[in-house]
């Protein structure tokens, strides 16, 4: 049975819009990466996640088939909550590992923003798990994690390193969240993409099929339709890099010329200068001392690391005790 609820906030919208406009007019122009995914945007990271450069989806996959295997016996009458849901490969190989016996007893709870993305991951996921109770959450899961179910036994997941987009600061704040809404006992799967060799990390985001390059350029095409302007995504030039000091991979859009941006729905201007930069993404790497240091501070505690040979990926398991 699928059941889908929606706590955006009505007035939200327009907040969203007037950030939008206000962070483009600043000195350090930047667009929040949460507005990558778009059905076009999701379509292109689901194109990166299969790029051979693209390293991350296929060293996190055999790890989370370990982790399944790890969790299986705990899976009766557990809720599995999984936040920025869309594609439903990675959260299928968890639901494979289950004893048929307890397949009733589990509610899966895809959290996401994008209607479409929960949509279409709710109805994937029963195609394949007929009988599986889902209950979809369209919201905020940087400022609504209240909304959750307030269910004992549950397993959260954040996999794909996107825990990577925030700033150290934000990911503080969301694990310690996350702890205040967890039960003794319940646990959290995050997914962290490690430091390593500079050129493989610019590699993956610079790759030769140029699918990256499209999916940063929509990002204006997303902006386009929220706020009404006029950006030409072809007037801007791809550069994603790895900052060694931050041990993180930034995106920007850098004008090749000088441009005056208008709105159709907002009065406000937007003067870009030849070769200003754009921020569209960081995309943090980490080292285990990190790791540990974060979770930490939010006083959870570490069951278990999954990690690749080359220790590329690490994908841990957290508890509250
Ligand atoms: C979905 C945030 C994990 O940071 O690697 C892929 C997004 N950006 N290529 C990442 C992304 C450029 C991805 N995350």
């Amino acid at each position: 049975m699928i059941t889908i609820e929606n706590f955006l906030k009505k007035n939200s919208a327009d907040q969203i819009e007037k950030n939008i406009l206000m962070n483009l007019t600043g000195s350090q122009k930047k667009i929040s990466s949460t507005f990558f995914y778009d059905e076009k945007g999701s379509k292109l990271f689901e194109k990166i996640t299969s790029l051979p450069e693209y390293y991350l989806t296929r060293t996190e996959i055999p790890l989370i088939k370990q982790a399944a295997d790890y969790l299986k016996e705990s899976f009766r009458n557990v809720t599995i909550i999984e936040f920025g849901s869309g594609d439903p490969t990675k959260i299928s190989l968890l639901l494979d590992s289950i004893p048929d016996e307890y397949r009733e007893t589990i509610s899966y709870v895809p959290f996401d923003v994008s209607d479409a993305a929960i949509q279409e991951s709710c109805n994937l996921l029963l195609q394949d798990f007929p009988g599986l109770n889902i209950h979809g959450i369209i919201a905020d899961f940087t400022t609504q994690l209240d909304v959750i179910p307030k269910k004992t036994n549950k397993i959260i997941c954040f996999l794909g390193s996107t825990i990577g987009n925030f700033s150290k600061e934000q990911s503080k704040e969301f694990l310690s969240d996350i702890y205040e809404i967890m039960h003794p006992g319940d646990r959290l799967l995050l997914g962290f993409d490690m430091v390593k060799n500079k050129e493989i990390i610019e590699k993956a985001y610079n790759d030769s099929r140029k699918v990256t390059e499209q999916f940063n350029k929509n990002i204006l095409n997303v902006v386009n339709t929220l706020v009404g302007t006029d950006f030409n995504p072809e007037n801007f030039k791809h550069i994603a890099f790895y900052n060694e000091e931050l041990s993180r991979i930034e995106m920007h859009l850098k004008a090749i010329k000088q441009m005056e941006i208008s709105s159709s729905k907002y009065s406000s201007h937007i003067h870009i200068n030849k070769d200003e930069l754009i921020h569209t993404e960081n995309s943090h790497k980490f080292t285990i001392e990190q790791i540990k240091k974060l979770v930490a501070s939010a006083d959870l505690e570490i069951e278990r690391i999954f990690a690749d040979e080359k220790n590329w990926f690490n994908l841990v398991l957290l508890t509250k005790s």
